[in-house]
């Protein structure tokens, strides 16, 4: 289990292990969408194509599942999830609309680099 940790286990608070386990599991979901999405489209027996597309699609409602785990526990999740989901401008286009172009280019570097907390909110 340590193995799959970037700093001591015992370290951890649990908000961080609660965390770690969400993202991992949508990480796996989101292999497996890929996986099965790329099955789908080289095999030749369409019964087979069938069943992995189902599977893809119940793999990327599982991904949904936990995207909105994350949204409903850690703030920074839910201000960026309302502020790029279900938009229609270019999606480069919508943080320089937010910030008046302030923050065009850092794109690149993870939020957690600027606050420690990850925005992460109590699960208790
Ligand atoms: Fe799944």
């Amino acid at each position: 289990m340590a193995g799959e940790y970037h700093e001591p286990y015992e370290l951890l608070p649990d908000e961080a292990i609660e965390f770690h386990r969400m993202i991992k599991s949508v990480i796996e979901e989101l292999e497996a969408v890929d996986w099965y999405n790329q099955r789908a489209a080289v095999t030749k027996d369409p019964a087979l194509k069938a069943i992995v597309e189902h599977n893809r699609d119940e793999e990327i409602e599982h991904a949904c599942m936990g995207l909105e785990w994350l949204r409903r526990n850690f703030a920074n999740w839910d201000e960026n999830l309302r502020t790029y989901l279900f938009t229609e401008a270019p999606i480069t286009e919508i943080e320089e609309a937010e910030t008046g172009g302030a923050a065009a280019g850092e794109g690149a570097e993870p939020e957690s680099g600027t606050d420690s907390s990850l925005g992460i909110k109590s699960l208790k």
